[in-house]
């Protein structure tokens, strides 16, 4: 079935825009997101043209949108100046309506130069940070290959927490040689840092990293899946007593602080993606369609110079895609999924022998207002879920 006819409204009113910055002082073993450290004369006004330029095309594409979320992601966007990132959100404001309470994010490496920036941000619009402060121990964070100390990502934190109303951090756990006693100790100085939000990753190795390559030649002891789920239940424990639940499955905050960006991911709204290596789904016609732009930054530039966007992918999704992605994004969610919404997406019923099976061994429940919801037990295994009841 294609999306040639789509009966229903497709969208839920979400909309909100990714901006990629793909440079990094240095790239950190772990990493696989699209990062690049650059060597040499580097032109930042040239870029944030680019930027804006990308804006451009899509607000022709998309216009007339209320923008709920804007999220400054990377890469390091706490290397840009101030000024740039003022440049972007005003060009957001003067496309589309910037709505007066929209969540505009920015992710920062907390070193001390960059929180020396963060007033700057601040005045540039920016009204929440999410920093990646990855551990509260000194030989982990140099074995993750950070560029700041445990004293300079607490001072940050501080920082952060005194100049913006909302701000969040993320840690890395499950990492190798770490103990589960040792992670409770770290998670609970956390807990008594954060104000409102916390995003908690399990080390994952990917491939094309240099840990990837530790690992193959024996050198990085990682936990297996037994001390893995260990880890994953022991955090929600830690999490959920302190009042930090998780809303998605590395996610945690306190009542309403929430991001509202990852909820518009997770809740299958639209966004747009610019800048090198950057993803969105947008509607054109009522058509979903998936996007994703050069990833290389210099050849993103250059696309953008002579098409006015660098984008290399742009397809209509099907119904029966459309409805996989939304089941698949909101079953990460702690409030699950609408089944009804998956039907009207995808023009079919969830399987009725699947969910009552899936309900029977404990991996998903149905809440009071008809969300389907994955438990405890099954987020361990959510893929597998998922792969179930998609089928
Ligand atoms: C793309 S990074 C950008 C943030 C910022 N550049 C930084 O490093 O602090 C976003 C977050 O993803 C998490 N992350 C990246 N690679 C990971 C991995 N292999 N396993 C677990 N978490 C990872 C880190 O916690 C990081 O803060
Ligand atoms: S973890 Fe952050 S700082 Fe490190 S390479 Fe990835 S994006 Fe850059």
């Amino acid at each position: 079935m294609t999306s040639e006819s789509a009966p229903v409204e497709r969208g839920n009113g979400l909309f909100g825009i990714y901006v990629h910055w793909p440079f990094c002082a240095a790239k950190c073993p772990y990493c696989d997101f699209n990062s690049h450290v650059h060597h040499g004369a580097f032109d930042e006004e040239q870029f944030t043209q680019a930027y804006l330029k990308e804006l451009a095309h899509f607000a022709a594409l998309v216009p007339g949108r209320t923008v709920n979320s804007v999220f400054f992601g990377g890469g390091t966007p706490s290397l840009m100046d101030p000024v740039s990132v003022e440049k972007i959100i005003d060009c957001i404001a003067g496309h589309w309506n910037l709505s007066s309470g929209a969540e505009i994010t920015l992710e920062a490496n907390p070193t001390s130069v960059e929180a020396a920036r963060f007033k700057a941000y601040h005045n540039a619009g920016v009204n929440r940070v999410s920093l990646g402060v990855q551990s509260l121990r000194p030989e982990p964070l140099a074995a993750l290959g950070r560029m700041h100390t445990v004293e300079e990502a607490k001072l940050a934190v501080g920082i952060a927490q005194s100049v913006f109303d909302r701000s969040s951090f993320d840690l890395i756990y499950a990492r190798p040689h770490q103990t589960l006693d040792e992670w409770r100790d770290e998670l609970g100085e956390a807990l008594n840092m954060a104000v409102g939000h916390l995003s908690l990753y399990q080390l994952t190795i990917e491939q094309g990293t240099r840990y990837f390559d530790l690992r193959a030649a024996g050198k990085l002891p990682m936990p297996d899946a037994d001390l893995s789920a260990d880890f994953y239940e022991l955090t929600q424990e830690i999490c959920t007593r302190a009042g930090m639940p998780a809303y998605e499955i590395s996610n945690h905050a306190r009542h309403g602080e929430e991001s509202e960006h990852n909820l518009l991911y997770w809740r299958y709204g639209e966004y747009i993606g610019i800048g090198a290596g950057a993803h969105g789904r947008l509607l054109i016609d009522n058509v979903r369609h998936a996007t994703a732009t050069e990833k290389l930054p210099q050849k993103w530039a250059k696309l953008v110079a002579v098409n006015g966007h660098g984008l290399i992918t742009n397809d209509r999704l099907t119904w029966e895609e459309e409805g996989d992605e939304c089941l698949l994004m909101g079953l990460r969610l702690r409030e699950g999924i609408d089944p009804e919404r998956y039907h009207q997406l995808s023009g079919r019923k969830l399987a009725a022998a699947q969910i009552e099976d899936l309900t029977k061994i404990g991996f998903l429940q149905t809440l009071a207002n008809g969300n389907l919801r994955v438990t405890d037990k099954g987020w361990p295994v959510l893929d597998a879920v998922v792969a179930d009841l998609a089928m």
